[in-house]
């Protein structure tokens, strides 16, 4: 009768018990058996680590504990302080290179809906990254930098606050020093296990985060500390778990432990009852002593037999070509393998773009984690290469920040491949034309057009041999972090340019920028340089390409329609209607891009300005000739004229990038 009530009130203690520690906290040594909700391709493993992502590529992983917690306080809205601890470890299949990482995450659901993996670690996708409406606060490890979220470096923790641009990031490290002064560095693809603690205070919205290595007690010292009130962010229930992302590279990212709790400490880890993580490197040899010798010694063979087989196929793959000449070039030669590795294998995922001469890929150097740009070209002739690759050598010592910096070359069996610096922003015909992705301001055109001039200038006349680049246009002009223009690919036109019979020598450009008298001459000179130059300034302001395939009769050409506007007064009329209306740009500065892109598309070379010269116009410190003068403009006519010239002397084919050209022909074909 009497142990009724007790009973009950004991039921109720326990259920009141196990409400309220499933809304306060957890604590996990090891996940086996623990019901998580698991997205992509993160699993728990039979000995109860946490696999957020195995070895494979551009993947994503998501762990979240299934309950809603109450983060937000009823009664006043604020959100209230919490702390978790967690031990994680990032193995990758490089010792010096790893992707992404990992970030402890606080959401309003119980997944990451539309996210991506690389650099977006799972967290969000390219339309919310930034959002206020993600509501979304993560701590990151991060063993990449990405420039596009201002990366400090590529091993930092930060304070992700709906964005991967962090609030607040610091390198990996930790002090255990009081006054502070000494930070040890922890690499956190080192495939050891370590420790972070995160904790909110409600009251003062200070939020801490520290790292240590496993087995070392929490630092006094946080490596960040910074207030953010979470109250402006965070929505009354919230979820809590573990994203994370690989790129490129194969890693696996494991969480080992966690614990959380909402209004004070979570509870400490018992490290010694962790799940082991998987061995790497070569099992254990011992075993295999205990097989008899009768086993070992044809299975030994074989593994030889196998062995030879697999280093001469590896031989064959990374096989480079390598003559006497070369020897000299040592430090400017790049081992295939490296590019290899670099690139991945060259995979598609890793493919920048398709240019005139190849194909381009991103690669970071397995060494000195450097990225780069690599390109494949192809070529079929030894000819030339000799030279070739000592002009490329010359190159690569110029430095000029308007040039893309080639930092060296491989070769290998009909193959050349270019080592070029990383540009993050990518070639500026696509700001021009993959409207509407994103459009440059004018000041952003002007300072491209101004920086573009004093790279080919260089070229010209301050490099210790006039170099000619051959190939200017939109699509050859990289953009860097900063937006500023560089030029790349110069030389490299020459490459196609070493045939001797003159009846198929290749006039190597692109239609539209190519100057007439290259087509009668073909001999490329800067005189030639500057007519594209000019037909890049245009394509610049107007946003147009120079040779328009839709365009009416009037404005197929656009070096003949700015002209003829200009003849009527109205040159302002061809500026890129993306630029808005005359509030848009600055109309001196636009007047002078169009009359000097006119200028230096003058038929007549000689009426042609110098780059030098070029470089003065654009800095103001020379006044434009006056274009209706003999020696401006005033022979329109001949803008066609050697198109005619070309179509009746030189019959098909003269080189690919023309016969290709269904533009080309029809602009023949029309007479123009
Ligand atoms: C990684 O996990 C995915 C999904 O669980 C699976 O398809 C894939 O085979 C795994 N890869 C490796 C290398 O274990
Ligand atoms: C620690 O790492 C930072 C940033 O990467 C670096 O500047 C510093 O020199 C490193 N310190 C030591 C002691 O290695
Ligand atoms: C965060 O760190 C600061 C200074 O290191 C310390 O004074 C404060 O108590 C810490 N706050 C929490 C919530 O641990
Ligand atoms: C945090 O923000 C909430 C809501 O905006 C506000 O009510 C609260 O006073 C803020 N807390 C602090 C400490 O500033």
């Amino acid at each position: 009768m009497k142990f009724r009530p007790l009973f009950l009130s004991l039921l109720v203690l326990v259920f009141v018990w196990s409400v309220a520690s499933q809304e306060s906290g957890f604590t996990y040594n090891g996940f086996q058996g623990v019901s998580l909700t698991l997205e992509g391709i993160s699993q728990i493993t039979p000995n109860g680590l946490l696999m957020l992502t195995n070895q494979s590529r551009q993947q994503q992983g998501h762990a979240f504990y299934p309950f809603p917690l109450q983060f937000k306080n009823p009664s006043d809205g604020n959100v209230v302080s919490f702390s978790t601890t967690f031990v994680f470890a990032i193995i990758s299949q490089y010792p010096d290179l790893s992707g992404h990482g990992i970030a402890f995450v606080i959401s309003p659901s119980r997944g990451l809906p539309g996210a991506l993996p690389s650099q977006y670690l799972g967290l969000f996708g390219e339309s919310t990254v930034g959002r206020s409406t993600n509501h979304c606060f993560a701590v990151e490890l991060d063993t990449i930098q990405s420039k596009e979220f201002f990366d400090i470096d590529n091993n930092h923790v930060g304070i992700d606050i709906n964005d991967l641009k962090s609030f607040r990031s610091a390198p990996a490290s930790y002090s255990m020093d009081h006054s502070g002064g000494r930070w040890q560095n922890l690499s956190l693809i080192s495939g050891k296990q370590m420790q972070v603690w995160v904790e909110y205070n409600g009251l003062n919205t200070q939020i801490n985060v520290t790292l240590a290595p496993f087995n070392v007690p929490k630092p006094d010292i946080s490596l960040l500390s910074v207030s953010y009130n979470l109250s402006e962010i965070m929505l009354d229930t919230m979820y809590v778990g573990f994203s994370s992302s690989t790129g490129s590279v194969l890693t696996s990212h494991y969480v080992l432990g966690w614990s959380f709790e909402l209004n004070g400490p979570a509870k400490a880890l018992t490290l010694s009852q962790l799940p082991k993580l998987p061995r790497v490197g070569p099992k254990q040899q011992s075993k295999i002593l205990t097989i008899g010798l009768p086993i070992i010694v044809p299975v030994s063979v074989s593994i030889a037999v196998l062995g030879i087989i697999f280093i001469v196929r590896r031989k064959r793959k990374f096989a480079e070509l390598v003559e006497d000449w070369e020897l000299d070039y040592g430090p400017h030669r790049f081992k295939f393998k490296d590019l290899y590795i670099a690139t991945n294998g060259f995979r598609d995922t890793e493919l920048l773009g398709i240019g005139g001469f190849g194909r381009v890929y991103r690669g970071i150097l397995p060494s000195s984690r450097i990225e780069v740009a690599v390109k494949r070209v192809s070529h079929d002739s030894r000819q030339g290469m000799k030279e070739f690759v000592a002009e490329i050598v010359s190159i690569g010592r110029m430095r000029q920040r308007n040039l893309v910096r080639l930092l060296g070359y491989c070769r290998r069996k009909g193959e050349l491949l270019l080592v070029y610096d990383f540009m993050p922003n990518g070639s500026l015909d696509k700001f021009l034309f993959n409207q509407p992705m994103c459009t440059l301001n004018w000041s952003q055109r002007f300072r491209i057009i101004k920086g573009v001039a004093s790279g080919l200038l260089y070229l010209h006349e301050e490099w210790e041999q006039t170099v000619v680049h051959r190939d200017i246009k939109s699509s050859n002009v990289l953009l860097d972090s900063e937006m500023n223009g560089r030029l790349g690919d110069f030389g490299l036109a020459k490459l196609y340019d070493h045939g001797t019979d003159p009846q198929t020598t290749h006039v190597v450009g692109t239609v539209g920028y190519l100057a007439p008298e290259l087509i009668r001459t073909r001999k490329a000179t800067p005189c030639s340089d500057v007519f594209a130059f000019g037909a890049f300034m245009l394509e610049v302001a107007c946003g147009r390409r120079p040779i328009e395939p839709q365009g009416s009769a009037e404005d197929l050409i656009l070096v003949d329609w700015v002209f003829s506007c200009w003849s009527k007064g109205a040159i302002l009329e061809t500026v890129d209607p993306n630029l808005g209306s005359t509030t848009g740009y600055v109309v001196e500065e636009m007047d002078l891009v169009l009359k000097l892109g006119l200028l230096c598309s003058h038929t007549l070379p000689s009426a042609r300005p110098t780059m030098r010269q070029v470089v003065r116009f654009l800095a103001g410190d020379a006044p434009l000739p006056d274009l209706s003068s003999p020696l401006g403009l005033g022979v329109s006519g001949l803008l066609g004229e050697g198109f005619d010239d070309f179509a009746t002397s030189y019959p098909f084919p003269l080189d690919k990038t023309f016969t290709q050209s269904s533009i080309a022909e029809s602009l023949l074909s029309t007479g123009r």
